[in-house]
């Protein structure tokens, strides 16, 4: 990547998280958890998470899913990554009691882990925000443990009519995939068994919307969120013997 497009890459996660920030001093941010918490347990069920599993949620928001994730991890943690500051310092605050969360800035297109650490990585309502789709994909595919998986829950896509006015709303330059565009990207990643699905949503709505907006929010939760899914091939047996062979330095004296 030039200089110049690394430069409009981080004007534009600047801009993303200036909006997002923003959200956290109005309080906005802390009305997500009402509004998406029945679409993702409904895509959480659909994960094979253990008590020991490792989790990492990109976009993280003020880290909700992170804390109702990481209650049920007993041996394992729970990690949110966002590109706003302002929002790891408020889900930071709010789950100081968990011993096994952990938060920090930065953005999914750089995931400032090591690779294949992660057994699950999920995203709720933020990969369309996300500047450069492909590296992102990348860095998801990076970061995920081998025989892993990932898991992508958006409401901004091609096939929904209901969203298509958000990038206006929000003045920012967000990407309008449609299903297929976003299952390509991720078998493009490395992923395998990718599946997509629509997730109906039937959170209650709040009362006092006008008649429009009351039918473009029935809309959108009836046709549902796109949910997206792969796995990465687990490591091959010859290079699982060899990992662990380097890694016990006895090896030679049995
Ligand atoms: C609509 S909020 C959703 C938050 C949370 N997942 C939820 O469901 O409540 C989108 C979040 O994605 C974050 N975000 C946007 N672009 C990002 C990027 N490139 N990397 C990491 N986080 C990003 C924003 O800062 C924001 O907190």
């Amino acid at each position: 990547m030039s200089d110049s497009s690394e430069r409009t890459r981080y004007e534009r996660e600047e801009a993303v998280a200036r909006t997002f920030d923003e959200w956290v001093r109005d309080g906005t941010a802390t009305g997500m958890e009402r509004r998406h918490k029945r679409l993702a347990e409904r895509m959480l069920e659909r994960l094979d998470l253990t008590p020991d599993s490792r989790v990492l949620d990109l976009g993280c928001g003020d880290g909700w899913t992170v804390r109702l994730v990481a209650r049920n991890l007993t041996a394992g943690a729970a990690f949110g990554l966002d590109v706003s500051r302002e929002m790891v310092v408020l889900a930071r605050r709010l789950s100081a009691d968990l011993e096994n969360t952990l938060f920090t800035p930065g953005a999914a297109e750089e995931i400032p882990w090591a690779g294949d650490y992660f057994t699950h990585v999920l995203s709720i309502e933020s990969a369309y925000y996300w500047t450069d789709m492909v590296l992102a994909a990348k860095e998801v595919f990076r970061v995920t443990a081998y025989g892993g998986s990932f898991h992508i829950l958006i409401n901004y896509y091609e096939e929904n009519p209901y969203s298509a006015g958000w990038d206006r709303e929000t003045g920012l330059p967000l990407h309008r995939l449609s299903t297929e565009q976003w299952a390509r990207l991720y078998r493009d990643a490395g992923f395998e068994e990718v599946v997509t699905d629509q997730i109906p949503d039937d959170s209650p709505i709040s009362p006092g919307k006008a008649p429009d907006e009351l039918a473009r929010r029935q809309g959108l939760q009836a046709v549902g969120a796109l949910y997206v899914t792969g796995r990465k091939p687990a490591l091959p047996e010859s290079e699982r013997a060899r990992r662990s062979r380097a890694a016990n330095p006895f090896h030679v004296l049995r």
